[in-house]
């Protein structure tokens, strides 16, 4: 159990996708996809969310998360605050969870929360308001569940069902919370292939990824696929990182054009960006007919007002 969900089993907290039930998950999809917005319409607005504070901490960098997250409870009618980490008193010594406590006395409802650290958005969770909901915006290495949900919409969207699909993640696994959560978000659908692709220093060990099919050679691993899933280089979580040469891993294992061709043809291709385009996309392809990667980030706002509003209506005495 992971502690995400209140005694009457409606869903508190979103810290990871692993051990949440496929009814939820597709709960949550079908949610989201009532708010989905087309290129250039006006986006969706309600008062769900009014009189609700939401948080938004974040210590790591972030465009996509962070934007999107504000987007979804202003579009939602919650107020929103974003505490610049480096600017608050945490850069004065104050704890992370006296910065909570502080928070959570000027009537923030929901933190939404990314840390390089595993463990934090638990450990703020253990410790809120029994009224308080925690969600994770990325957690270390090990999850990052709205993104995980994002990419089951878009292959959802994209594809018309996860499925019986064969989907390849190539790139840094090891060091990847959005392969964790993409791996716990597809397997929970049904997914029936999932590959991981990567140089042996960048494959996780034996002891995750369970039933995933690994390859240490891109052609091979692309074969056949209807989903590929790039990542970038984690540098920042990688001691040596200056041992991974750009070009040499961009020959190695950067999806080009050609080897496109090795996936089925109406293969999309997906990115949960920052994209370092020559290093593990070619420009091409991310901007090609295949990709998916912008309906990624419009999916995220869609995705992360399923999860405000489904959290928001367990609150007590809430009307949503
Ligand atoms: C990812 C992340 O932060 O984990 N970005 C995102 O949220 N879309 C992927 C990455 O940083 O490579």
């Amino acid at each position: 159990m992971t502690g995400q969900t209140r005694a009457d089993g409606s869903l508190r907290h979103l810290l990871t996708l692993e051990g949440l039930p496929r009814t939820a998950l597709e709960r949550l999809l079908d949610r989201a996809q009532e708010f989905v917005c087309a290129p250039g319409a006006r986006p969706p607005s309600s008062r769900l969310l009014a009189g609700v504070t939401v948080a938004n901490l974040f210590t790591e960098p972030s465009t996509r998360t962070r934007v999107s997250f504000e987007l979804a409870a202003k579009r939602l009618g919650a107020d929103v605050v974003n505490l610049e980490v480096q600017l608050s008193s945490r850069a004065k010594g104050e704890s992370m969870l006296d910065t909570i406590f502080t928070l959570e006395a000027l009537h923030v409802d929901v933190f939404v929360i990314r840390d390089a650290e595993a463990g934090v958005p638990g450990l703020v969770a253990a410790n809120v308001a029994p009224h308080v909901s925690v969600l994770s915006a990325g957690e270390g290495s090990v999850s990052h569940p709205t993104q995980g949900l994002l990419d089951a919409l878009t292959i959802r969207q994209r594809k018309g069902r996860i499925e019986g699909l064969t989907v390849a993640i190539v790139g840094d696994i090891r060091h990847s919370r959005v392969a964790r959560s993409a791996y716990h978000a597809l397997t929970t659908l049904g997914v029936a292939q999932l590959r991981i692709v990567a140089p042996p220093a960048l494959l996780p060990g034996d002891d995750e990824f369970h039933g995933c099919v690994r390859h240490a050679d891109i052609d091979a691993g692309l074969r056949g696929a209807d989903v590929v899933m790039m990542l970038r280089i984690q540098r920042e979580r990688i001691q040596d990182e200056a041992q991974l040469d750009s070009a040499d891993y961009f020959r190695a294992f950067g999806l080009t054009t050609a080897r496109l061709r090795r996936a089925k043809p109406d293969a999309i291709v997906m990115h949960p960006q920052p994209m370092n385009r020559g290093v593990e996309i070619a420009s091409d392809v991310a901007d090609g007919p295949q990709s998916a990667i912008r309906d990624q980030v419009r999916n995220g706002v869609a995705v992360r007002m399923a999860v405000l509003a489904t959290v928001a209506r367990g609150r007590s005495g809430a009307d949503a």
